[in-house]
């Protein structure tokens, strides 16, 4: 695994190019994805049939060539396996018996979790023997925040009115939750290494969501914690944290927590964010609309993100998930763009 340029960028050491994945790259917007999907009528199912998980999760790499793989697993598990009733609407994401009191939390089956999520870790087993020394297996979670937005909202929101509201009026439970899917991330994240992966993503989606004077306690915290007990045991293994829409609160998110590097969305100036990361790595943050709408201007942009980052590691991919629109042309061009960056 030491000839992975992924893992090289960690360490800090000059590149002969930039590495690249892309967020959602195994997904909707390729046909041969949609081919294995279509033989499942539950998406979970699906996240729990190693095989399936495996062919999916390298589809992308033989396409564009990305120097990493991303285990094909949705956030959505962990919910799963504490126990709430989880299911998928065909395009309109996740559905959830919502958690509105302290009385909900104590059916959450924190002990069952690992045993339940075990054909995750068989499909990463499975990934692991498959794909190529040179390129890096990146295992992932949901982050606390963003679960419990899912486990309170019971589905996707705008602005996750309700689960702020249970934050603020219920907030000793609210903070219990928290507490409790730290946990359960942390061991989740742990059991992925040691079933293969080579580094983790935190994946923050709704960090933008949480107002300033909380930021610390229920985005900083957490995720500075899940850091410590994955270093402990696994001091090699990167930890990507991706927290979305958090502008200035990246400071103390790059800086406090521990993490080895963070994603950067689309809204952020790479330069800004290279000037106030600390000594975190930075990864992104092309616009996926952008990506899926205008090939040429994608290409420059590709360009001026690599420009604005030369003489420093760096990882490309995009600021959010590649979108189910996104002609496959777009993809190859900007991969294409990237690899041959000088
Ligand atoms: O990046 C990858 O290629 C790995 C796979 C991956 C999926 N979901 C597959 C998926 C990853 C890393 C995720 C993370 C995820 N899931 C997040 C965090 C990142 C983000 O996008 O903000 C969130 C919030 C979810 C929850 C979720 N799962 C939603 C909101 C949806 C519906 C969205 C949609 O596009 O329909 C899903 C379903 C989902 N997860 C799909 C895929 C490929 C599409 C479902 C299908 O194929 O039927």
């Amino acid at each position: 695994m030491t000839d992975s340029l992924f893992l090289q960028a960690f360490k800090k050491e000059p590149l002969r190019r930039t590495p690249y994945w892309f967020m959602r790259q195994a997904g909707r917007f390729l046909p041969e994805y949609r081919d294995v999907r279509s033989k499942f009528n539950s998406f979970l199912n699906f996240c729990y049939t190693p095989q399936a998980v495996k062919t999916v999760t390298l589809q992308p790499l033989k396409r564009f060539g990305c120097d990493a793989a991303i285990l094909f697993s949705d956030i959505m598990v962990i919910p799963d396996a504490l126990g709430m009733r989880v299911t998928f609407e065909e395009g309109e994401g996740p559905r959830l018996d919502p958690i509105k009191s302290a009385n909900d939390m104590i059916n959450l089956k924190q002990e069952r979790v690992l045993s339940y999520l075990a054909p995750v870790f068989e499909g990463v087993e499975l990934i692991r023997k498959e794909l190529d020394s040179d390129k890096a297996l990146i295992g992932f979670s949901g982050a606390p925040w963003t679960l419990a937005c899912y486990m309170i909202e019971g589905k996707t929101s705008r602005d996750f009115n309700k689960t702020r509201e249970f934050s603020f009026a219920q907030r000793e439970e609210f903070i219990g939750l928290i507490d409790l899917l730290t946990n359960c991330v942390s061991e989740y994240l742990k059991a992925q290494i040691a079933a293969g992966v080579n580094c983790v993503q935190l994946f923050d989606s709704w960090a933008g969501l949480v107002p300033a004077c909380e930021f610390e306690q229920f985005v900083v915290e957490p995720t500075r914690k899940i850091v410590k007990e994955i270093k402990n045991r696994y001091p090699e293994i990167p930890v990507i944290g991706f927290a979305k829409g958090v502008g200035t609160n990246l400071i103390s998110y790059a800086q406090k927590t521990g993490l080895s590097a963070v994603g950067i969305d689309a809204t952020t100036p790479m330069g800004w964010a290279k000037d106030n990361a600390g000594s975190a790595l930075l990864q992104g943050n092309l616009d996926p609309i952008l990506l899926a709408s205008d090939k040429q201007r994608a290409i420059k942009e590709t360009r001026s993100i690599l420009e604005t980052m030369r003489g420093t590691p760096f990882i490309f991919n995009l600021g959010h998930g590649v979108i189910p629109q996104t002609p496959i042309e777009n993809v190859e061009a900007v991969a294409k763009t990237i690899r041959s960056f000088v």
